[in-house]
């Protein structure tokens, strides 16, 4: 028995010599320790014994075994000294590239021109106002002078929801929404940033897009505040050398009213494809408030009049950033929306 250990013995060792991997190492383990190697064999055989040799013979064992896990171990490290060794000689790493960056994403471009408009309008002292996207007809065409049935509305294609709700067409109902809830007469000066719905669709138009409506009320406003506004604003947007001219217009809200054009950014004004050679461009409609507009919000037009103004976003960003396709703004094109930072 006690032969039979040593050589069992022997023989691991002399195998633990040849094992050069963590692998080999694992399957000699357990060939020689596990749960059906020969020493937990001999442990179970050690009932056939005589009482006196149990003893010395489980001694052996343990001794056996204690003596092939130092060997073993001792193997182990030798080997995972040597992984880590070939492992820090072959892999080379560069601790001089630069670490990866976590991209940022960054605003939309027609974002950081409502943002921009905002602010001009805001550093004139101007407040900023809100309404809701579903809008009922009262307010969208009713309560701005466009009684249902008048003509005017199919200036505008409307996505009705149902007789009595739909998506609004202007920022404009954000006018009398303002005026009723302020104290009659009250002069007011604020603009009303939004999106708004038609049905329309090509190069300059869109289902969805963006407006920023304005509205100054207050004694004795006259068309040349509305003008020297809005100068300012197109000179703050644009740039110093921008022209602007008022044309004649119509929009049942304002009386009289009048669309702003900027002298073409593109071509200064000479003449270009962008502004079909009239070197103009047009930016807004405008318009001095129209009397039944006050009234039907409970303002007095013998005592407070003013002026209001709508102008497309997308548009504005267009002519600032040069592009010809409005589309492109809702494409989500990653190669087009990263150029504007
Ligand atoms: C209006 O919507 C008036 N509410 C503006 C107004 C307000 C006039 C206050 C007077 C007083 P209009 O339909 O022209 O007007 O639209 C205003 C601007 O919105 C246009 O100049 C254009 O820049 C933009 N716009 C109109 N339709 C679209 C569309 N489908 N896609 C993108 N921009 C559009
Ligand atoms: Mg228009």
């Amino acid at each position: 028995m006690k032969e039979k250990l040593l050589e069992l013995k022997n023989q691991a060792l002399a195998e633990l010599d040849q094992v050069t991997t963590p692998d080999q190492l694992k399957d000699l383990r357990v060939k020689y320790l596990g749960k059906k190697g020969p020493m937990t064999e001999v442990l179970r055989g050690m009932g056939a014994l005589a009482a006196e040799e149990r003893p010395i013979i489980g001694q052996i064992v343990n001794e056996v075994k204690s003596e092939l896990e130092e060997a073993i171990n001792a193997k182990t490290e030798i080997i995972e000294a040597g992984a880590l060794k070939q492992k820090l000689e072959t892999e080379k790493v560069d601790i001089t590239l630069p670490g990866r960056k976590q991209t940022a994403g960054h605003l939309h471009p027609v974002t950081l021109t409502l943002r921009e408009v905002k602010k001009i309008f805001m550093r004139m002292g101007f407040e900023v106002m809100e309404g809701p996207e579903i809008e009922n007809d009262y307010y969208n065409f009713e309560a701005l002078n466009l009684p249902k049935d008048h003509p005017a509305r199919d200036m505008q294609d409307t996505f009705y929801i149902t007789e009595e709700f739909l998506l609004r067409t202007q920022t404009s109902p954000i006018q009398a929404r303002t005026m009723q809830s302020r104290e009659p007469n009250s002069p007011i000066r604020m603009i009303a940033p939004g999106t708004v719905y038609r049905n329309d669709y090509d190069a300059t138009h869109s289902p969805m897009f963006h407006q920023v409506e304005g509205l100054v009320l207050g004694e004795n406003i006259s068309l040349a505040d509305l003008k020297g506004t809005l100068e300012t604003f197109c000179k703050e947007m644009f740039g110093n050398t921008v022209e602007i001219r008022l044309r004649p217009s119509y929009f049942p809200f304002t009386e009289p009213s009048a669309e702003i054009d900027i002298s073409c950014v593109i071509c200064g004004g000479k003449g270009c494809r962008v502004c079909k050679q009239s070197g103009w461009l047009e930016i807004l409609g405008s318009g001095m408030v129209h009397p039944n507009v006050l009234k039907m919000s409970g303002y007095d037009p013998e005592k407070i009049n003013g002026y209001a103004f709508g102008m497309g976003i997308e548009r504005i960003a267009m002519l600032k950033y040069g592009i010809d396709d409005l589309r492109l703004f809702f494409e989500n094109d990653l190669r087009f929306i990263r150029q504007f930072k």
